[in-house]
């Protein structure tokens, strides 16, 4: 599961919520042993949460948008290993690690955000 998102306009009425539930009805009408994985960014983790899902991951830095993400699960422990071999190519690392590494980051991010918040009159 992934990008998901509601106008701003029709924010917190529960949207978001609903669609995720249909998804989780679904994928365990399919098949009841079936699993999500989601990489979440941070700043919504607890609408996940509160829907049930575990934490899996700490906070990593998705490339290229620079936001902060967590792995996320909800259903079966049987499809751990294709879970696993998801995780295996994810940087496990926090925004302290990552600017470490590459010490510019964070003015990057910055303008980044104000870019974007500008150009698509968008909200982080
Ligand atoms: C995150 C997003 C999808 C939530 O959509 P939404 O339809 O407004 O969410 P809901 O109304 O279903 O919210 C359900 C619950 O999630 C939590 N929640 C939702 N938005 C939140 C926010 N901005 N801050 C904190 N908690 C939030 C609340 O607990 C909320 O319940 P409440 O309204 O009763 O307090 C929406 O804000 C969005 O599109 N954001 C930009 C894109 C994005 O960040 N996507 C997440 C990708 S993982």
């Amino acid at each position: 599961m992934e990008r998901v998102a509601v106008l701003k306009e029709y924010r917190r009425r529960g949207i978001a919520a609903e669609l995720i539930r249909t998804a989780m009805l679904f994928a365990q009408t399919e098949s009841p042993d079936t699993s999500i994985y989601a990489y979440a960014q941070v700043a919504a983790i607890q609408l996940y949460v509160a829907l049930g899902f575990k934490i899996l991951s700490k906070v990593w830095i998705e490339d290229g948008t620079f936001i902060p993400h967590q792995t996320i699960f909800w259903g079966s422990p049987v499809s751990i290993g294709v879970f696993l071999k998801h995780q295996a190519e994810k940087v496990d690392t926090t925004y302290e690690e990552y600017d470490a590494r590459h010490p510019a980051i964070i003015p990057k991010i910055e303008e980044f955000k104000q870019r974007i918040e500008v150009e698509q009159n968008f909200q982080f």
